[in-house]
């Protein structure tokens, strides 16, 4: 099964063609202007911390790099990231999943904000760029949890499928007076996150982390759960902790808007749903099928955002971990991935929709959408006619700025976009840490292509059977 691949489109109506023949809708401009509506500036309510105001609608997505010391503190590899960033030219950073404690930590490598990190982060906060509004995601990965490197799994309730991929059978369920606690660690990052230098912090709500977990949890008892209201009970929680402590922190939310069911390699390793059962309602902004997509509450937990003062969200969808095609399209599947289910493009337009909906619905939101590096060549297209339609406020960028960090810079100076540098879906940034090394552009960023891990990650591709035929 091979899909057309977005580099052999050489022009913008052999792009626009290839969409069309898809029957899925991504706006895209005819040419891009310089520095035209993406180099608008855009201003970020907050009802507490007062406004914040970003020279252009360019967004760094949050990307971790297991690249952090064993006890979380940065390292080299952290501050040339943070660095690159800094040099992009995007308005805003939204810098990467940091942990909030240890036993939440993704992987063993994962940064932790405490007192004994707060100075490095007060020093990667001045890699970035004056006037570029800066970031911190607050993180704690729930069922995801391998602060050691072993499946710690830390759950909010049971869940009949996902229980098995983690084998959290027997894992710890977070009990309400842990949520109190953490919720409280939380704010403490907070308010050391404002002492960093940080304009805002992300209580994060996706990609199948703990908070993400909670706002399926229907049939959890007790304050965290049930309702929406319940089911939102940490973030207020967090929320009026912050504003008490630290009022001049703006706050924002990483939303993983809708969800699908999970996904497994079929025989032929393309990805199809775990279960045809018809009944799945684990899915946050799902219609309740597993496989459908329905906002009702999405809109709900959004408006009650808004009520509680938040003016900046950035909307994803699904997870890395149980439906990357969802999450971040790609041609090249990670390792312990799946042949793509659907033409990557499709993925992209279920997001680019998902994003318009919502911010056309909550225009008191500065919402920055994702999973558009996958638009490749013309990323720089369809942001701009995205944004000029008011189909979100600012493009996010993840993937593409691991391999062209000035894209931004070269966007809004009208300068061609360099080919050898676009991101081409190869997915070794996430293959790599799947295997225990650290994350980067090995394909096309010279300093990774020279990496001591990057011997290993051929290595590991070609057992694995990831390894793919354009590098
Ligand atoms: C290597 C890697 C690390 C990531 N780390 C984070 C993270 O720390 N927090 C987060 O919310 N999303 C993370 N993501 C998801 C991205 O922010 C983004 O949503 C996704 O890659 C889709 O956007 P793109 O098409 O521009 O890549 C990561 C993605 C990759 C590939
Ligand atoms: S390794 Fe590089 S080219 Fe591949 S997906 Fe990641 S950023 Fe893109």
């Amino acid at each position: 099964m091979r899909y057309t691949q977005v580099k052999r489109l050489r022009t913008v109506e052999e792009f626009r063609a290839h969409v069309a023949d898809l029957g899925v809708d991504i706006p895209v401009a005819h040419h891009v202007d310089a520095p035209g509506p993406l180099g608008e500036a855009v201003t970020i309510r907050d009802a507490s911390a007062g406004a914040l105001t970003a020279p252009n609608r360019f967004a760094i997505l949050p990307m971790e790099g297991w690249d952090g010391t064993a006890d979380g503190h940065p390292t080299d590899l952290v501050r040339r990231r943070w660095d690159r960033i800094g040099a992009s030219g995007a308005g805003l950073a939204w810098c990467e999943a940091t942990a909030v404690r240890a036993d939440g930590r993704a992987n063993p490598h994962q940064l932790l904000l405490d007192r004994s990190t707060v100075d490095e982060f007060a020093t990667l906060r001045t890699l970035l760029a004056p006037g570029q509004v800066a970031g911190l995601q607050l993180t704690h990965s729930g069922r995801w949890s391998r602060p050691d490197g072993a499946p710690a799994p830390r759950i909010a309730y049971r869940h009949p499928w996902l229980d098995r991929r983690v084998d959290a059978t027997d894992a710890h369920r977070f009990d309400d007076e842990e949520l109190d606690a953490l919720a409280q660690t939380y704010v403490d990052a907070a308010v050391l996150a404002h002492d960093a230098g940080f304009d805002f912090v992300d209580v994060k709500h996706c990609h199948g982390y703990l908070l993400h977990e909670l706002l399926s949890a229907h049939d959890r008892p007790g304050p965290y759960g049930g309702d929406l209201d319940g089911r939102m009970h940490f973030l207020r929680t967090v929320v009026s902790g912050i504003r008490a402590r630290t009022p001049q922190l703006a706050i924002a939310v990483r939303l993983s808007a809708f969800d699908l069911m999970p996904f497994v390699p079929g025989s032929d390793r393309i990805g199809a749903p775990e279960t045809i059962e018809a009944n799945y309602p684990y899915a946050f902004g799902g219609d309740g099928t597993g496989l459908g997509i329905d906002l009702t509450e999405t809109h709900a937990f959004l408006d009650a955002v808004a009520d509680l003062g938040i003016g900046l969200v950035s909307i994803t969808a699904g997870s890395p971990h149980y439906n990357p095609h969802v999450q971040r399209p790609a041609y090249f599947p990670p390792s312990d991935g799946y042949q793509p289910p659907e033409d990557p493009l499709v993925g992209v337009a279920r997001q680019l929709a998902a994003t318009a909906e919502i911010t056309h619905r909550h225009p008191d939101l500065t919402v920055i959408g994702s999973g558009y590096s996958y638009l490749q060549d013309w990323l720089a297209h369809a942001g701009q006619e995205v944004v000029g339609r008011g189909d979100a406020t600012m493009i996010g960028l993840g993937r593409m700025v691991l391999s062209y960090p000035d894209l931004p810079a070269d966007v809004l100076a009208g300068r061609a976009l360099l080919r050898t540098q676009i991101c081409r879906t190869f997915s070794d940034c996430t293959t790599a840490p799947r295997h225990g090394l650290v994350s980067g552009c090995f394909p096309l960023d010279p300093f990774y292509k020279e990496h001591g891990d990057r011997v290993e990650l051929t290595r590991v591709k070609k057992l694995t059977r990831g390894s793919h035929d354009d590098e």
